[in-house]
């Protein structure tokens, strides 16, 4: 029986056994940490899932989303209320301006040797993010510095990063009821980790584009960001789900309880996904009740970063290049890439 999570063989890649599951046997099933479950790997399949209601989120706690993620509707909707309509492309847009100067100034100050994701990736999404839930709550960014403490990947003592933690929650509830700020909260711990992945990833693909030939080109970066949120999703993000009924899927019946682990990385290659207005569609930001309420935030993170690293750090490159590269952890959650060396 296949083994859940199966590693990644190279940074942009997914394990060969995801096609060969999708081929031959699209709803298998797999050992997991969490016990037996059902791996699904067709883009058709996947969908359905993640917008079915007899698959619930909320009876699969085993992978702790936050509050948006652990509860179902019709209580999730009014949850994802609260603050949904200050999540959308045109709020968003809004902060853009601010972003890219962020941006601009992280990618001057690159220095000749470093390491991107200390350097530029962690600084301009704790920034950034500081920016937006400064704009959820009425604050300005800067009274907002222990976020950067809380999110951070990199090693910090417990106590300090609980201390951060407890001084947030302070500053934050001074501004919104005890239940917007457990949404916020969600988004403060969901508006990280997988920007600062999916930054390194871009920065993979960007460096092949070449980079200098992105300036100047903001199709050219959306197209590579959709593209490399496809092929390269931050994790083969575990969006565990469980069944509440006997469910028809793939050819299969799974039983009522059933733990099913829809592949975001499988279904993204799969090559019967369909076509949008201009590009194959992807499920990176999920689908459904729980689709990404970040995805607009995260676009335009993705696309201000490119931007000023292709007009003002043109010339960074990875003087190993991607082989030395290694993941945070395995598939299971989000894994940014450990450490990119780079140089320019
Ligand atoms: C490239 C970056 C990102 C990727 C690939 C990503 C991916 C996802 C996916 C796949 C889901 C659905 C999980 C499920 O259905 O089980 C999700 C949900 C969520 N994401 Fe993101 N995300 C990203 C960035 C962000 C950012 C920047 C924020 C906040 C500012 C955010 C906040 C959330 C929240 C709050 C949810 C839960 C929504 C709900 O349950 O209603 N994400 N994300």
């Amino acid at each position: 029986m296949t083994q859940y999570p199966l590693s990644r063989p190279e940074p942009l890649g997914v394990h060969p056994d995801y096609r060969r599951l999708r081929e031959t046997c699209p709803v298998a099933r797999v050992g997991s940490p969490y016990g037996p479950a059902w791996l699904v790997t067709r883009y058709a399949d996947v969908a359905a899932v993640l917008t079915d209601a007899r698959f619930s989120r909320a009876a699969a706690p085993e992978d702790d989303g936050g509050i948006l993620l652990n509860t179902d509707p019709p209580e999730h909707d009014r949850l994802r209320k609260l603050i949904v309509a200050h999540t959308g492309t045109a709020r968003v847009e809004r902060l853009r301006p601010r972003a890219e100067e962020i941006a601009v100034a992280l990618a001057r100050r690159i220095p000749g040797e470093g390491e991107f994701i200390s350097a530029f990736a962690e600084p301009f999404s704790h920034r950034v993010l500081s920016l937006f839930v400064g704009h959820l709550v009425g604050l300005p960014a800067q009274d907002l510095g222990p976020l950067a403490t809380v999110v951070t990947l990199a090693p910090v003592p417990d106590r300090e990063r609980g201390a951060a933690f407890a001084e947030l929650c302070r500053r934050l509830g001074r501004q919104v009821d005890r239940e917007t700020l457990a949404v916020v909260l969600n988004v403060v711990f969901g508006g990280h980790a997988a920007v600062v992945a999916a930054l390194g990833y871009c920065l993979l693909a960007a460096l092949d584009a070449p980079l200098p030939r992105l300036a100047g080109d903001p199709e050219g970066i959306a197209e590579l960001v959709e593209e490399t949120l496809r092929l390269a999703p931050p994790g083969d993000r575990t969006l565990l789900r469980r069944t509440t009924e006997p469910v028809e899927l793939g050819g299969r019946t799974l039983p009522a309880g059933a733990l099913v682990i829809p592949s975001i990385a499988a279904a993204n290659r799969d090559p019967d996904r369909p076509v949008g207005r201009r590009m194959p569609r992807h499920l990176a930001f999920g689908r459904g009740a729980h689709a990404c309420l970040g995805m607009a935030l995260a676009r335009m993170e993705l696309q201000a970063a490119l931007k000023a690293l292709a007009e003002h750090a043109p010339d960074v490159r990875l003087p190993a290049g991607t082989g030395a590269l290694v993941r945070t952890h395995e598939e299971l959650s989000v894994s940014p890439l450990a450490g990119i060396p780079i140089q320019r």
